[in-house]
């Protein structure tokens, strides 16, 4: 069965000089979620922010805060990001060699523990520790900026990772992230989703917060109906 759906903002593209203002307008527009995206110059091209980022974010609001871990070897981090308050910690099975320490830790930290695979990245790669994972991320565009155009190839692999779920691990939250905007989030939720990571369909110059959520829910009601 396919849980609830749950829309997270990612603040990439939000006016990081408002950032208090626009996690207010994201929590007024009922967001589920945040979702930050941690980049290292290394594992992804771009750099962006680090637990300062979190503390700062996690001061602001209540809501529940997704950490997408874009970095190498990922276990150097793990206690910074929980001592941060991170809600949840997502990490790359190609950036580490040790994914099922990695989940370990994270349990033993008392936070939710996630996976993800890039584009390129068979879900065979996380079979083995899908049993012990929170969630399940399936990343919709290759990691690194915020923006880009949702590879429609992507739908296959997320229902597959659906399937896999079901499976092994049916507790598992779905995720997808990248390119997801109010005309193609539906088709996600149909192939299988659950949680759906939206930064530039949420914060852009043409259409306010309240708007974008708005018609991205009325998409997935629609999905659901
Ligand atoms: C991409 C990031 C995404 C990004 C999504 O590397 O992981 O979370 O912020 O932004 P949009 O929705 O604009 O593709
Ligand atoms: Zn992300």
């Amino acid at each position: 069965m396919t849980k609830p759906a749950q829309i997270g903002a990612s603040i990439l593209t939000s006016d990081l000089l408002n950032l208090g203002e626009e996690i207010r307008r994201a929590e007024a527009a009922g967001i589920d979620f945040l979702h930050l995206d941690i980049m290292d110059g290394m594992f992804v091209p771009n750099i962006t922010f680090g637990p300062l980022m979190v503390e700062t974010v996690r001061r602001a609001t209540e809501l529940p805060i997704d950490v997408h871990l874009m970095i190498e070897a990922p276990e150097r981090y793990l206690d910074a990001f929980v001592d941060a308050g991170a809600t949840t910690l997502t990490v790359h099975t190609e950036a580490t060699g040790h994914l099922h320490s990695v989940l370990q830790t994270l349990k033993r930290r008392g936070v939710r523990a996630g996976v993800t695979v890039n584009p390129a990245t068979p879900l065979v790669m996380l079979e083995d520790v899908l049993p012990i994972a929170d969630q399940l991320l399936i990343m919709s565009v290759n990691p690194g900026f915020g923006g880009q155009t949702f590879i429609p190839g992507t739908l296959g692999k997320i229902e597959r990772a659906r399937e896999m779920i079901e499976r092994l691990s049916p507790k598992c939250n779905l995720e997808v992230d990248g390119g997801l905007k109010a005309t193609n989030i539906g088709k996600v939720r149909a192939a299988g989703a659950d949680m759906f990571v939206v930064g530039s369909g949420v914060f852009n110059p043409d259409a306010s917060v309240a708007d974008s959520v708005a018609r991205l829910r009325e998409a997935l009601a629609e999905a659901d109906s």
